[in-house]
């Protein structure tokens, strides 16, 4: 998959789309190239190496412009090239485009474009071609694209640059684009990711969408020539994301940024009018993948065993979760049919680094799900699925964690698909999340309350089964990490094989139980703990509600969940629980001691 980058303002902004370009970056870096508009000529320069490369060209050519497109490639049709990078300048307008135009040969036919005016091997140039030669005949641009589109067969991002009036249009259809909108500036991009940070707001742009847009105005209509009402969704500037704003800590700040950074990796990949999910493209065959190992960290380690239970739930792929500093040591490794999943936030924790290298070294595919796109992990992995979290700065991982997970369950529903679309069931959930966190959040003075109780605890339990067993041991991590207090994360049905012994009375064990299959289980576990005198704590919804209130010392209602859902829904008390805990304590929340944001040493 390519990457497109376009903005239109009152300003030079071309260090604006080399920026853009490098957060793109992840979705092909074959070769690359911009071109721009000044005094009403096409300026270009491309680069069949990194974007660095370009930038370089750029600044050494003095190329500043105010309205320009931009590409990242991931060659498909026609090898890394000069010839064959984008964008396509022919005459009056510039292409750039993202996907495969499955009949490009059909409408080189169509159009009568003479074969001597096609210079690349790409499937794209053709539709700079025509555009062009429409463009000759006075049609108007917003005819032109949907003349061109209703006829082409495969999936696509456009952006085109028209000198006449001085303005940049685009289109999607399969191919994810994201407008974003200044005052001063509109740009289009191929994700979040790639929008300037003085973006104001944006708007995810659905399939059949056309937006035409100059520095001050946008406009979006569809194929019949309707406007298009798209909800706009406000827009966090990397700067914002380093500095506390009205919160205590950078992880109570991350904490409640958990609606919207869910929310934006859930629709990075999906494409809300025709609820299908577009994940990077990659070489990797994935029909043919029958094991996959996740390998990580810490808190990602433990987003790694949800996607294992996910897995073996919803697909018949064999899944083994390792942690990445033990993986480093195994001598027998699966290499048939097998690809590598490393999750991290920073994209530069050494253990699994070197795991990413060892798999590499062994000619197994790997994909990364990062939050630092351009990370080392990042850039050694063979397909990129960013997690849209922003910067993390408190040393507690929360909001990487979650956004973790929802990339995962992208991954998940789309993996082997043949038609890549989810069940409205799934969406219902999974688009509801956000709105159930910020429910959670609006229970954080209830959630202060229980944290108050733990103070004087010398030790303290999470228990819970199935998807919530992993919620346990991270509500366990979390809290032993900022707030240096004893606590353990346990398999609810492992007690009585051990840790039972612990349970004496006022130990407090927090139970994450939702009403779901494993419910009545867990409620036996609860009667257990509570007759040798432990005292139940209880993350619940309203159904658990009404048959643990008896066993529970204090309960927390929590919106109901799905299979999905639930893990991401039940991480935020667990995180609000340790941050109240550690605030009470007067620990270090943000730089708890002994610890590093990045784990760069094995
Ligand atoms: O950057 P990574 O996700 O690779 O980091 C892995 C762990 O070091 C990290 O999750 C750690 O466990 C967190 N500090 C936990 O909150």
């Amino acid at each position: 998959m390519c990457g497109i980058i376009g903005i239109v303002g009152d300003y030079n902004n071309t260090n604006d789309i080399i920026n853009g370009l490098k957060s793109l970056e992840y979705r092909g870096y074959d070769s690359c190239g911009i071109v721009g508009l000044v005094q009403n000529k096409f300026i270009e320069a491309k680069s069949i190496s990194k974007i660095n490369n370009l930038e370089k060209i750029i600044k050494k050519n003095k190329i500043n412009t105010k309205i320009s497109i931009a590409h990242t490639r991931w060659a498909t049709h026609g090898k890394p090239s000069l010839v064959n990078t984008h964008p396509f300048i022919k005459n009056n307008c510039a292409v750039v485009h993202n996907g495969i135009i499955e009949n490009f040969e059909y409408l080189t036919k169509k159009f009568n474009i003479r074969k001597n005016l096609i210079k690349s091997d790409t499937d794209s140039e053709i539709i700079a071609l025509i555009f062009d030669k429409l463009l000759k005949q006075n049609i108007d641009p917003i005819k032109i694209i949907k003349q061109i589109v209703k006829l082409i067969k495969g999936t696509y991002a456009f952006a085109f640059l028209v000198k006449e009036t001085k303005k940049i249009y685009a289109v999607k259809k399969g191919s994810p684009l994201v407008l974003g909108i200044s005052d001063n500036f509109k740009a289009i991009s191929s994700d979040i990711l790639g929008l300037p940070d003085t973006t104001n707001e944006v708007i995810f742009l659905e399939d059949e969408d056309i937006v035409e847009i100059n520095h001050t105005n946008f406009k979006i209509i569809n194929f019949k020539n309707n406007t298009s009402k798209r909800n706009k969704h406000i827009f966090t500037p990397k700067k914002n994301f380093l500095i506390k704003g009205k919160f205590k800590h950078f992880m109570q700040k991350e904490i409640f940024y958990q609606p919207t950074s869910i929310k934006d990796t859930f629709f990075n990949y999906l494409e809300k009018k025709t609820k299908k999910i577009f994940l990077p493209k990659s070489d990797i065959n994935f029909t043919q993948i029958k094991n996959i190992d996740f390998i990580a960290c810490g808190t990602a380690f433990h987003a790694c065993m949800i996607a294992k239970y996910w897995f073996e739930m919803f697909s018949n792929v064999n899944v083994n979760v390792h942690i990445a500093s033990e993986f480093r040591h195994k001598k027998n490794i699966n290499k048939s049919e097998t690809i590598g999943i490393f999750v991290s936030q920073s994209g530069e924790t050494m253990d699994t680094l070197q795991c990413l290298k060892f798999l590499k070294k062994n000619n197994i595919k790997t994909i990364s799900v990062v939050n630092v796109f351009n990370s080392s992990i990042a850039r050694l992995s063979d397909l990129i699925i960013p997690t849209l979290a922003g910067p993390e700065i408190g040393v507690a991982s929360t909001k990487a964690f979650t956004s973790q997970l929802m990339a995962l369950c992208m991954l998940l529903l789309n993996f082997q698909k043949l038609d890549n679309s989810i069940n409205s069931k799934n969406y219902s959930d999974l688009l509801n999340t956000g709105n159930s966190i910020k429910k959670i959040l609006h229970k954080d003075s209830e959630i202060k309350n229980i944290a108050k109780h733990l103070v004087n605890k010398k030790s303290i339990f999470y228990i819970g089964r199935g998807l919530m067993y992993p919620i346990a041991l991270e509500g366990a991590l979390k809290l032993k990490e900022i707030t240096y207090k004893h606590c353990e994360g346990y398999a609810a049905g492992e007690l009585k094989h051990g840790p039972l012994a612990l349970i004496e009375d006022n130990i407090p064990v927090i139970a994450l139980a939702p009403y779901d299959n494993n419910f009545l289980k867990i409620l036996s576990n609860i009667q257990e703990i509570k007759a040798r005198g432990g005292e139940i704590i209880t993350l619940t919804d309203k159904l658990g509600y009404k048959k643990i209130k008896k066993f529970s010392h204090s309960t927390l209602i929590l919106p109901d969940t799905k299979s999905y859902s639930a893990p991401i829904i039940y991480s935020i008390p667990v995180q609000l629980i340790a941050y109240h805990l550690a605030v009470f304590l007067g620990t270090d929340v943000d730089q708890p001691r002994n610890l590093a944001k990045a784990v760069t040493v094995e």
